[in-house]
């Protein structure tokens, strides 16, 4: 089977007991704890820093986080974040106003880089950084809160983005952010997703384990 990787978003985990959640999760098989900030300025909602993202290190959290930054300005918290413990660290095109420098700046941090697209941003901002990404993550929602549907227009840039990746023949990793669930997961990796963010589909069901088992049942159809 491909390697695909699960990434629950802890937007929707238990904030008051985020190290126990955040193991749990784990321990129920996922593979990377998807991690998102918002600067109610960039997006309309307010999350967590580095400082919980250094928390969860200082836990024993050990698994990769995927910082998925929507904040504007980027830079200034990319040092952050990678001594907090960041593994990836993402951010939004619009947010930057240098798009490869931001790229550059993370990787010399020892994190890959990656951009992420909004629903309606298109995929030429890759035209000439291709090789500086290491993670391409498309919204399928717009980027704020969790428990948000699937915008189905996605599948079909899910399939340009999942060409471009192959043509430039570097192992790119294609995310999906917003509204996966068990049934429509299939359908998002068979258009080329390969690491499927999930917030509310996993952390408002009590066994973890048994939704990303039915996650992984039906990725092995
Ligand atoms: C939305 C966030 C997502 C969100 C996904 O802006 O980037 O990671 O938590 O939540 P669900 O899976 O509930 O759509
Ligand atoms: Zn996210």
């Amino acid at each position: 089977m491909k390697d695909y990787l699960i990434a629950p978003s802890i937007l929707s985990a238990d904030f008051a007991r985020l190290g126990e959640d955040v193991t749990r999760v784990l321990e129920a098989g996922a593979d990377v704890v998807h991690f998102d900030v918002m600067d109610n300025h960039y997006v309309p909602n307010l999350t967590i820093g580095p400082m919980v993202c250094k928390a969860l290190r200082d836990y024993g959290i050990q698994a990769p986080i995927d910082v998925h930054l929507m904040v504007k300005p980027v830079d200034s918290l990319v040092p952050e974040f990678a001594k907090a413990g960041a593994s990836i660290i993402t951010f939004h095109p619009e947010a930057s106003e240098h798009i490869d420098r931001t790229l550059g700046l993370i990787r010399d941090h020892g994190c890959q880089a990656g951009l992420v697209f909004n629903p309606s941003t298109p995929l030429s901002h890759l035209d000439y950084v291709m090789d500086k990404v290491d993670v391409i993550l498309l919204m399928s929602v717009n980027p704020g809160f969790g428990g948000q549907s699937f915008i189905a227009s996605t599948l079909d840039k899910l399939r340009q983005a999942r060409r471009r990746i192959d043509e430039s023949g570097r192992p790119i990793r294609l995310e999906i952010d917003g509204g996966v669930k068990v049934d429509n997961i299939r359908d998002i990796a068979e258009a080329g997703a390969d690491m499927f963010v999930a917030g509310s589909a996993i952390f408002s069901q009590p066994d973890y384990k048994a939704v990303i088992e039915q996650m992984r049942g039906e990725l092995a159809k």
